[in-house]
């Protein structure tokens, strides 16, 4: 069981589950470039953890060279990680990584309304559906109409939570593009598009409360 979020990063060398759901998370990511219009792209990614998703994908993508991205990340030793990869692909310009907390407005101050917003392992570290209908709704300090929101959602215990997410998402005013449950079955991921306006200032300062530890992560 991991002690912390750095130790959970290295299952994603063990779990087919992490694997598959990185997999299509990547997917995701490289068809939000895909079908942005010409020109800048602004990308989030939310308790982005070493950025493994967005590096990888951008890696090899035509659209690099248009991407500007902030990743907020609280683990420093993930953020540090997260940074040698961006100096490595040579991104430095265009790709920050903030070693801050994610549920805090301030911190997306000068990044949004992105085009992409990455809110991958943080919906099921939330406490409730209640806590997930107040994300969703200060998404639109992040968002403006026709933002991509690519997020998963595991299962546990034999309950689909992901079908509860995409209910709730519906229920919010979001258009689902494509949805895939992982081939182990217990993992969703989503991608969605926001169809409500921009907030130009956020409605609450602190946009959620991420409660999840990882020894239980989902
Ligand atoms: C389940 S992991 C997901 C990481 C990454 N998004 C991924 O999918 O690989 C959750 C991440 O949220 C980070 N985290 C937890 N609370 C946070 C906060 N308040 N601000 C920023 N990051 C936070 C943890 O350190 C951890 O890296």
């Amino acid at each position: 069981m991991p002690k912390d979020w750095y130790e959970w990063h290295d299952l994603y060398n063990t779990e087919p589950k992490l694997q598959q759901r990185l997999e299509i998370v990547r997917e995701y990511i490289a068809y939000s470039l895909n079908e942005s219009p010409a020109g800048a792209i602004r990308i989030v990614s939310v308790c982005a953890g070493d950025g493994r998703d967005l590096l990888g994908t951008l890696e090899n993508h035509p659209r690099t060279k248009d991407v500007y991205a902030r990743l907020v990340e609280l683990n420093s030793n993930l953020v540090e990680r997260g940074r040698v990869t961006i100096e490595y692909l040579g991104l430095a310009n265009q790709i920050e990584f903030i070693n801050g907390d994610a549920t805090i407005a301030a911190n997306y101050i000068g990044a949004v309304p992105a085009d992409i917003v990455i809110v991958c392992g943080v919906f099921g570290n939330l406490a409730d559906e209640a806590e997930l209908r107040r994300l969703l709704e200060n998404l639109s300090f992040l968002s403006k109409q026709g933002t991509f929101i690519i997020w998963t959602r595991g299962h546990s215990n034999g309950i689909p939570y992901s079908e509860s997410v995409r209910k709730v998402l519906h229920e919010s005013g979001f258009e689902e593009v494509n949805f895939k449950l992982t081939s182990t079955g217990d993992m969703g991921v989503g991608i969605h598009r926001y169809r409500n306006e921009n907030s130009p200032a956020p409605k609450e300062q602190q946009l959620f409360v991420f409660s999840g530890i990882p020894i239980n992560a989902r």
